[in-house]
């Protein structure tokens, strides 16, 4: 079977071999031929709005950094000591001056250049030719405030043709207007395509998540493909269904806290009929745009079975601090997504404390979350994969499964590009 970008596969097939969810060899690949060399997530424009804003993350093998200068330049520098190697930054946060490397103290501007160099003149034998030591570029790409990087400066795929055909089938709600709200993570016992396939995966809404989302059906919901992303739409409005499926306490009980939170859907979501989209961009971060929310969930792979989910939710901009507690608490009450995080402790900001499972008190299909239920499916699987008996069966076609074979045949036309030259398929998308 063929699958062509841009071209929804009407028969679902498993075309990776179960190695590819566990070995160390599918693992090294992915991050030399994939990571290495596809546009990657970084953060929201709302985490640099500050001159000297950085946040620094790991590209396939590349340590990088993307950073607001002084004249509200973004830069995607590679994060690497010209000096030694050192890393540089770590983390997320505002710089108030340059870059300072804290092995020998070299400094650079925000923007890359080299400044200083302690003890020039008395160790090294001729002057530094410090232009030719800038910290080394990669490539930034912003969609819709959401800001991509490259390693390489001028990768051999443009942003416009990373994006595909997506922005002309993009959300609703302007993402360049809101606020990160909260930000969570999982840490899981799983590949990052168990994860990835799971999210894709329409057939199992109504089956796994039978008591929490209830659906939708398979006949409820579509998806298609927007270059080599994924895009899914639920077909009934998210809020008539919402109150259907609630009792008449909970409805009250909704609707009070609706009101104390001085709860509105964001400028340009239609309420009546907004059904609900995923947005699944290659090959690991995804959007979700809700009522009065968007959340974006970036699937991190941190070895071959262990993969860290990051999940951040923007909202329209708070006036004042206690309604920004209100927002988090009508949030972590009724939002479609609780318990990616904010329980614990009722700490809005545990992204750098990763969730587990074991965390988790009772069984995971009793704690009334979608999202548990998720982590508990695709850590079995995990689990599973590596016995000799297992093997993949049947997948269900049209919205069911469909889409697995779609992101799985993106991944080999991207190895294969990569890693043997450019495939028929790859020559088309690029031409
Ligand atoms: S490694 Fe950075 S100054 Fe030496
Ligand atoms: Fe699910």
């Amino acid at each position: 079977m063929t699958i062509k970008i841009g071209k929804k596969p009407i028969e679902a097939s498993q075309l990776l071999p179960r190695e590819a969810y566990y070995s160390e060899e599918w693992f090294r690949r992915e991050q030399e031929h994939l990571f290495s060399k596809v546009w990657t997530f970084a953060c929201s424009m709302d985490e640099l709005s500050e001159p000297g804003d950085y946040v620094c993350l790991q590209v396939g093998k590349y340590p990088m950094v993307v950073l607001h200068d002084r004249e509200g330049q973004l830069h995607a520098l590679h994060n690497i000591c010209r000096h030694r190697g050192s890393i540089l930054l770590q983390g997320r946060g505002n710089l108030k001056g340059g870059i300072l490397c804290p092995y020998h103290r070299w400094t650079y501007a925000r923007d890359g250049k080299l400044r200083g160099v302690p003890q020039e003149k008395e160790l090294f034998s001729e002057k530094l030719d410090k232009c030719t030591l800038s910290l080394k570029k990669g490539a930034l790409g912003n969609f819709r405030n959401l800001i991509f990087i490259h390693p390489q400066e001028q990768p051999s795929e443009t942003f416009d043709e990373f994006l595909g055909d997506l922005p002309q089938h993009s959300w609703p709600a302007k993402t360049e207007e809101l606020k990160v709200l909260t930000c969570t993570a999982w840490e899981m016992n799983c590949n990052w395509k168990t994860f990835v396939e799971n999210a894709q995966d329409g057939y199992h809404l109504s089956h796994l998540h039978k008591s929490t989302l209830m659906g939708p059906s398979t006949g409820r919901q579509e998806w298609q493909p927007r270059g080599r992303h994924w895009h899914w739409k639920g077909l009934d409005p998210i809020m008539s269904t919402a109150m259907e499926k609630m009792s008449s306490i909970e409805k009250a009980k909704a609707g009070l806290s609706a009101l104390m939170s001085g709860w509105k859907p964001l400028p340009g979501v239609d309420v009546d009929s907004y059904g609900g989209e995923v947005f699944g961009i290659f090959p690991n971060f995804a959007i979700q745009p809700l009522l009065d929310n968007v959340g974006f969930a970036k699937i991190i792979p941190v070895s071959p079975n262990k993969t860290l989910l990051e999940v951040f939710i923007m909202v329209a901009p708070w006036s004042s601090e206690s309604e920004k507690a209100k927002r988090l608490k009508f949030l972590a009450d009724f939002a479609p997504l609780p318990g990616v995080g904010y329980a614990k402790d009722g700490d809005p900001n545990i992204r750098d404390r990763p969730l587990r499972l074991k965390d988790i008190t009772g069984h995971p299909m009793e704690s009334g979350n979608f999202h548990v239920e998720d982590v508990w499916q695709v850590e079995m699987i995990a689990e599973a994969i590596e016995s000799p008996a297992f093997e993949i069966g049947p997948l269900s076609n049209g919205e069911g499964e469909t889409a697995l074979s779609y992101f799985q045949q993106m991944l080999l036309d991207y190895l294969q590009r990569e890693e043997g030259g450019l495939n028929e398929q790859a020559k088309s998308y690029t031409a």
